[in-house]
């Protein structure tokens, strides 16, 4: 018998990693609706929380690599990200694409009635502040418990996110699975193990399947090596490009299946 986990009501095959990042900023709502374009209908995306509180759609731990501004967002208020672009070495027509607060993010995903993975970044927030903040965004809105997918490499995150939303999914997720994943995730009552595609194998696919855990791979670009784990019970893909598997028949099925 599956134990109680809570679980989305879709099985995310096809999830646009930061969204559609290939062809949009990553962790833009440009991003989202660039997804929403390809007829992907999940996006992963990073939430961080800036220095007073506010969380916000952001991978790093500084603003630098892909928005126009610099320096820690710990340093930064909401006020400070007026004037900031998120679309750093992009075309120009994605030159004046904010980076979202999670709120802005949850509009998007409610108006495009998306499903998404918030993964949660701790960066240089106390332990347990994230996760409060995205529990009391989730909480204001029922449909999240359904179509939103919480993880995080960080296990005191998630048990945060535990303690204050009894029914929220949750994913493990680790670039190997440590060898207790299994109680790890039992503890969590998670739905899910998310790891990167280069530690995936039949025989964990296996045994986390007969366990009743949904199994995505993060990042996979390359659609062909996955390809002999569909069988062995491969729950979803993160990508950067859905496209790349989209284009073939066989995977477009997959996803819809
Ligand atoms: O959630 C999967 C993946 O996004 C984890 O790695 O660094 O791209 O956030 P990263
Ligand atoms: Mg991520």
């Amino acid at each position: 018998m599956v134990p109680d986990r809570p679980n989305v009501d879709d099985p995310g095959r096809m999830i646009a990693h930061r969204g559609a990042s290939q062809v949009a900023p990553e962790n833009t709502l440009a991003a989202v609706r660039a997804a929403a374009a390809m007829g992907v209908y999940w996006v992963e995306c990073d939430v961080t929380l800036l220095g007073d509180g506010t969380p916000v759609i952001h991978h790093d731990a500084t603003l630098d690599r892909c928005t126009t501004g610099t320096g820690p967002l710990s340093a930064l208020a909401a006020e400070d990200l007026v004037g900031v672009a998120a679309g750093k070495g992009h075309e120009p027509q994605f030159a004046d694409e904010p980076v979202p607060t999670l709120e802005q993010l949850l509009d998007t995903l409610e108006a495009l009635e998306f499903h998404a993975n918030i993964e949660i970044k701790r960066h240089a927030a106390p332990l347990g502040a994230t996760a409060a903040c995205v529990a009391e965004a989730l909480s204001a809105r029922p449909w999240t418990a359904r179509r939103i997918i919480v993880s995080s490499f960080d296990m005191g995150e998630l048990a945060e996110m535990r303690a204050l939303m009894p029914d929220q999914p949750l994913a493990g997720l680790w670039p190997k699975p440590p060898t207790d994943w299994r109680a790890i995730l039992d503890d969590l009552r998670a739905a899910a193990l998310h790891i990167n595609y280069r530690h995936l194998s039949q025989s964990l696919l296996t045994e986390a399947t007969s366990f009743g855990f949904d199994v995505r791979v993060y990042t996979i670009n390359l659609p062909n090596l996955m390809v002999p784990f569909r069988a062995f019970g491969l729950t979803g893909v993160i990508t950067d490009h859905p496209p790349l598997f989209l284009e073939d028949a066989s995977w477009a099925s997959w996803a819809a299946g």
